[in-house]
């Protein structure tokens, strides 16, 4: 395990009031901005710091991913986020995340054989789906199934266990598409097809998703390479909102089946993973070309909470390296499947128009990666309501690999932040009748 990257350098922190001064250690990782480091502050001036959503907080050291917002870069593990694309596959990008460094030939092609034969998911788990309402959100039934799998899989449970982690890694990665693609089956209702060995990841979750049993079904290869590339390109994102709520999770020491549940219920909302689907919604509610205007003018307009959807970023604060490559993604599966979407028109008229619009440009606001997604989705035949469950597929390798190596640190202690109390101070209690 790595120590703390320290420097000799340091940062003075005054108090003007009583002109006591301390000097703050800075760590510099190998990467990415300097950091304070803060664990004493406390002991040593009695304040705490207060940064409610995290902009100037590193929760956590990590070797996993690097974002440079303003570059617009992403890497996992040092390889940028654009030839893994082009270049590797979901599992093999899997297997980066997970064990820090590409397989070669053997290990690539026992993780393939690891994660294909934990694909199914046990019998008792079909049973489960039946309590759910057919008209139940995807994402609702997720939450449920993915924590449940700590009720099927209890020998691997022990987090303390190196083997344990990696099986419970291996059908997490695995189960979650599984459950996934049974939920849309569930939700449509058709019977579940139960996962086939011979295919590829992505291969094998269309035809869970798409195939029934009445009928051979053939996997066109390019759906099956967007499909792959979207997972590449959701896999791990640092530590966005999602990971944060599985590292805060695991750091108790609880479960990684609870935990990564943990983490879908947080990728739900559509300031986060939910934001493809709210994409498609506001397609529809624009309705056509003409509307833009009004719609930008209201996206613009402080008193109104409209805002666009598939545009801004947290971090990326040039343009988002993901959306370039589903960009193109988009066009190819578009021109394969024939399909001549007017909300693809009204998404491009859409895109130009934020692009030259200087509130947009000011503001730093380009399309993300969930305003292309949710139209290549959207064209395979997948329903809205479902999006964000295929970024929950993707996202569990991002999850259990910072869960794992949150694990790993021999320094680990449950997180627990502070907070600027700005309640009522002691008041003695009043009785009912006197109030
Ligand atoms: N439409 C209109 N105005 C916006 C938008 C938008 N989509 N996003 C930000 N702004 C404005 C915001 O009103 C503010 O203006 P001002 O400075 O005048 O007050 C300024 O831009 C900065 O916004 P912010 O709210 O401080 O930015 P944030 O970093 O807190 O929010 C965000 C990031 C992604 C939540 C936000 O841009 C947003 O709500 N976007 C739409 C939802 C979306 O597409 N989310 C997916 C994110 S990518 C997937 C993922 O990684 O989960």
């Amino acid at each position: 395990m790595t120590q703390n990257p320290k420097t000799d350098k340091t940062f003075t922190l005054t108090n003007d009031q009583t002109g006591d001064s301390i000097k703050l250690p800075v760590l510099e990782g190998t990467a990415g901005p300097p950091v304070l480091d803060i664990r004493k502050l406390y002991a040593q001036t009695g304040h705490f710091t207060f940064d409610p959503s995290f902009t100037a907080t590193g929760s956590c050291k990590s070797r996993i991913t690097f974002i440079d917002g303003e570059k617009g870069i992403l890497q996992h593990r040092g390889y940028d986020i654009a030839d893994l694309a082009e270049k590797s596959d979901f599992l093999e990008v899997s297997y980066l995340l997970l064990n820090g460094d590409l397989p070669d030939k053997q290990q690539k092609e026992e993780f393939e054989h690891n994660i294909t034969y934990h694909t199914m998911v046990d019998e008792q788990v079909n049973f489960f789906y039946r309590g759910f309402r057919r008209d139940a959100h995807p994402m609702a039934i997720m939450c449920g199934v993915v924590g449940a799998l700590s009720a099927f899989y209890h020998d691997s449970l022990d987090i303390h266990d190196p083997a344990q982690r990696e099986i419970s890694a291996h059908r997490l990665i695995a189960k979650v598409a599984t459950l996934g693609a049974m939920t849309h089956k569930y939700s449509i209702g058709q019977p579940f097809m139960y996962p086939r060995n011979d295919l590829s990841f992505a291969e094998n979750f269309l035809y869970m998703c798409f195939a029934v049993p009445a009928e051979p079904y053939k996997v066109n290869p390019v759906l099956a390479r967007a499909m792959d590339k979207i997972f590449i390109l959701h896999a791990d994102h640092e530590q966005n909102a999602s990971t944060s709520t599985v590292r805060l999770a695991g750091s108790s020491q609880a479960n990684p089946f609870a935990c990564v549940s943990s983490g879908i219920a947080c990728l739900w909302g559509p300031s986060h993973g939910g934001a493809n689907q709210a994409v498609l919604e506001m397609l529809d509610e624009i309705g056509s070309v003409e509307n833009i205007p009004e719609f930008i003018a209201r996206a613009k307009d402080k008193d109104d909470p409209f805002r666009l959807m598939g545009f801004g970023h947290r971090v990326y604060k040039n343009f988002d390296p993901r959306a370039n490559v589903l960009k193109a993604a988009c066009d190819e599966v578009l021109e394969d499947l024939g399909i001549n979407d007017p909300r693809l028109e009204l998404a491009m008229e859409l895109e130009r128009i934020a692009l030259e619009d200087p509130y947009f440009i000011e503001r730093k606001l380009f399309p993300n990666v969930d305003f292309y997604s949710g139209i290549i989705l959207k064209a395979m035949g997948f329903p809205t309501s479902m999006f964000t469950v295929l970024f929950a597929i993707a996202r569990t390798v991002g999850w259990v690999s910072q869960w794992k190596e949150m694990i790993e640190e021999p320094a680990l202690r449950i997180g627990r932040p502070r907070q600027l109390y700005t309640g009522p101070t002691q008041r003695p209690y009043v009785d009912l009748d006197d109030r």
